[in-house]
């Protein structure tokens, strides 16, 4: 079974260029086809972007344990709809993943009935609990990516620092949830104005920077990196920029919503705006863009956490952390950062794919000869409203909804198969 995707543009050494590629079963055989090339199927792509498939360096997909809100087939599915074609998800499911026993349903389940690449996040901790250390080495064999306690932090500096030693051997990433928990004391939205005004419990933005200094001094005195997970505050992003500069190696992603949205978007107690860390201020967004244009933060991920309306459906303390990514993040990344001239497509879609695939150490971001098919096709100036509605996640908690944005998926294709259309 051969595919040809005709006339398509792609960005090759940043620049747009005219393309066709040739898939032969799973695999890429020609980045410069013969447009007239012999293929069982054509995919026009006139008009449209062709890239490599988005690699998603942290997501929720909840299964085990929370399939009300998403499950393997699902959350693969709303990540075939969102362009992603390889997602690491995190391991706070239940039980959590820490132990190979976990991680293997995982991936023979995503094997199976998933549509995307599913690469498990295997835990820092056992149980998450931030006192002992997991099995990294036992799970790494079973094929986990990277560790990490995301949703909570490793409160005990000690106990970090051996996880960078220890997970260090493997070659395993650690990728740090930046908070400290006595600092957010409960709190539930950032602290400004915004929650004086709702009279809700503020989390100061210093609760992240604290732990995000630690983390880089951890990384220089164990001289292992260490990625810092959704970074959403101006004094994160000035700490990794200085830390870059002295050499340590740290890498930082950030999510959709700290370039798009303020903690103003929890004015009306609106549940859909509320997660961990918390919207920011105005100061504070237009760092993160700042960090992402001269490179401070190299990966934009989703954080797709979706959860069930009725646990969004209630007073603001109470309500859940978090929002559904997958399905908005490509087109409020180029909204909000290519189309206003902060970053180019390139590099946009560099945070989307290789930078992520670098961080993780798996062979994916790119379209090459000999490599498994991966690829979406996009239509940027296609203009639209979200609409929840449409999601194929199980969950719908976004305070995009209605949202005006631009770009479009059109098609995915994972290990040359097509598995998703916009029709
Ligand atoms: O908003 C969040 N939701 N932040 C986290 O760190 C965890 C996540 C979740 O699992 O729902
Ligand atoms: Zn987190």
């Amino acid at each position: 079974m051969r595919t040809l995707i005709r006339n398509g543009t792609a960005i090759i050494n940043g620049r747009a260029e005219k393309t066709n590629i040739l898939i032969e079963e799973d695999l890429v055989i020609s980045t410069k086809a013969d447009p007239e090339a012999k293929a069982d199927k054509i995919i026009d792509a006139d008009g449209l972007y062709v890239l490599p498939g988005l690699v998603d360096a942290h997501c929720h997909l909840r299964d085990p344990g929370y399939e009300y809100k998403e499950d393997i087939i699902s959350g693969t599915r709303s990540a075939a709809r969102g362009g992603f074609t390889s997602i690491a998800c995190m391991p706070n499911t239940n039980p959590p993943v820490d132990n190979a026993a976990v991680v293997r349903y995982i991936i023979e389940k995503s094997r199976k009935e998933g549509c995307v690449n599913v690469f498990p996040i295997g835990a820092i901790t056992k149980g998450l609990e931030g006192n002992e250390l997991s099995e990294m080495g036992f799970m790494r064999e079973a094929g986990i990516v990277a560790v990490s306690d995301d949703g909570k932090p490793v409160m005990n500096s000690d106990v970090m620092k051996k996880a960078l030693i220890y997970a260090g051997q493997f070659g395993l990433p650690v990728i740090s949830h930046c908070e400290d928990l006595n600092l957010t004391d409960n709190g539930c939205m950032n602290e400004g104005l915004t929650s004086t005004i709702l009279g809700l419990r503020g989390i100061p933005s210093v609760s992240e920077d604290v732990m995000v200094a630690r983390e880089i001094l951890l990384s220089q005195y164990t001289g292992v990196p260490v990625h810092i997970a959704h970074v959403s505050t101006k004094i994160s992003v000035e700490l990794i920029r200085q830390a870059k500069k002295r050499g340590i190696k740290v890498t930082a992603e950030t999510c959709p919503h700290y370039f798009t949205l303020t903690e103003e978007a929890c004015r009306d107690y609106n549940t859909n705006a509320k997660m961990n860390p918390p919207l920011r201020s105005r100061d504070d967004l237009e760092a993160v863009i700042e960090g992402l244009k001269d490179g401070t933060i190299d990966i934009i991920a989703t954080d797709h956490a979706p959860h069930h309306f009725d646990e969004k459906n209630v007073e603001f303390e109470k309500a859940a952390n978090g929002i559904v990514g997958f399905e908005t993040a490509l087109a409020l990344s180029y909204t909000e950062l290519v189309d206003k001239g902060h970053l180019s497509l390139s590099q946009m879609i560099d945070k989307l794919t290789v930078n992520p695939a670098n961080m993780l150490k798996i062979d994916k971001g790119k379209i090459e000869r000999g490599k498994p098919a991966d690829i979406i096709l996009v239509d940027f100036d296609n203009e639209y409203r979200v609409d929840v509605s449409k999601f194929a996640s199980k969950s719908k908690n976004s305070p995009f909804d209605g949202f005006k944005v631009k770009g479009r998926v059109k098609t995915t294709i994972v290990g040359g198969n097509i598995v998703y259309e916009d029709i």
